[in-house]
């Protein structure tokens, strides 16, 4: 007798990654400019014809969760300036494959959102956060809504959500005299924060070397104010790092920048039109909704997703830390060319 089919199948990527992890952008829209994501005046955004509705959204987590993807992330843009975001929400936890769903927001419309998605079932929010001060907050988002964004904070402490993270992209010229009040805030809150080192990807028109703050240079001004930081040992797949401070608080670091975290990379990224990739870098995606749109069924879907992992050998933050000199990744005319290439399309 033949042994049982292992199932879901184990697959593997070119470098031995598996496919475990999905980052699903719900709408290529956002209601700040952040510097480092937005800094353009105008954008070209993706035909709405092509957004997937929230049905044909949680079928692809459905058929990615089958091949063992347990951990599914909504992004944008902002997710939550797509309407009935809870409802996505409620569709992808009936999936018990689903082990970790959770959001990446700018907070603006979290007060009023928050319980909602509590209620419809959703496990963790990560708030992005760079500043504590509502004046640079405008600088650098060209919106007043610092005040929203902690009323957000606090509305998703007040639904019950636990894990809730911080993430602050350090920037020089900008915030890097806030990481020990962003740290105080953090634990103020019951929150971790992770300071974010400034990536060079799609979108980051502003970008160079020179504004970006290392891991390195974090820890020796954390330390001066601290003392001993002690990193906390993981074999972790998360690309934060966390570290530990002599009081015991928590906090992370992702420093894709400086030092790239490729090898354990098990994530990959749908679009809000369906468009599949398999790295944040990726200059080109495989196109799943014209083949959901034409009926295709599950086993073909599948089959196209394995085709498309097993052949995955990408390492684009390796592939650009080893460069010589580093400038822009995309120019903006590009990028109105194909905002794909965005990250505010593919999921921040
Ligand atoms: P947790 O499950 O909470 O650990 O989530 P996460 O850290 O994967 O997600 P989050 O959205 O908080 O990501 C934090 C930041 O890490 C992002 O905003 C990016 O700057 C960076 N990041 C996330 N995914 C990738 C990736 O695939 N490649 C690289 N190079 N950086 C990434
Ligand atoms: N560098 C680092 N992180 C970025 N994000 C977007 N653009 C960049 C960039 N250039 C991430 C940040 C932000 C989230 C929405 O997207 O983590 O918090
Ligand atoms: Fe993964 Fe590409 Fe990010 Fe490297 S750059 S961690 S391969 S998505």
């Amino acid at each position: 007798m033949k042994p049982p089919v292992e199932y879901p199948p184990t697959f593997l990527d070119l470098l031995n990654r598996p496919l475990r992890s999905l980052r699903l952008s719900v709408t290529d829209r956002c209601n700040l400019r952040c510097q480092y994501c937005m800094p353009e005046e105008e954008y070209v955004w993706l035909p709405r014809s092509g957004i997937l509705t929230l049905e044909e959204a949680s079928g692809l987590v459905d058929v990615f969760a089958e091949l063992g993807v347990n951990k599914v992330r909504l992004t944008g843009g902002e997710p939550l300036v797509r309407r009935d975001l809870a409802a996505l929400v409620k569709m992808i936890v009936r999936n018990p494959q689903i082990e970790d769903l959770a959001v990446t927001t700018n907070g603006v419309l979290l007060a009023d959102a928050a319980q909602g998605l509590y209620d419809a079932g959703l496990h963790r929010v990560t708030v992005s956060l760079d500043t504590l001060r509502p004046d640079r907050f405008r600088a650098l988002t060209r919106k007043d809504s610092h005040a929203k964004v902690l009323d957000g904070i606090e509305a998703v402490r007040r639904a019950g959500f636990k894990g809730l993270k911080i993430d602050s992209v350090i920037t020089r010229g900008v915030n890097e005299d806030e990481l020990i009040d962003l740290l105080e805030f953090g634990r103020q809150i019951g929150a971790e924060v992770r300071f974010i080192e400034y990536m060079d990807v799609g979108g980051a028109t502003h970008w160079s070397m020179e504004k970006v703050v290392s891991r390195a240079e974090m820890l020796e001004a954390l330390t001066r104010q601290y003392g001993c930081i002690e990193p906390v040992a993981s074999a972790s797949w998360a690309p934060a790092d966390q570290f530990i401070l002599p009081d015991g608080t928590i906090f992370g670091i992702v420093a894709s920048t400086t030092t790239p975290f490729c090898r354990t990379c098990d994530r990959s990224r749908l679009t809000a039109d369906g468009t599949w990739y398999l790295c944040l870098y990726a200059q080109r995606g495989i196109d799943l909704r014209t083949p959901l749109r034409a009926g295709a069924s599950k086993a073909a879907l599948i089959s196209l997703i394995v085709s498309g992992w097993t052949r995955r050998s990408d390492r684009g933050a390796e592939e650009r830390h080893e460069l010589r000199t580093r400038d822009v990744l995309v120019s903006a005319e590009a990028l109105r060319q194909d905002p794909h290439l965005e990250m505010h399309t593919r999921g921040g």
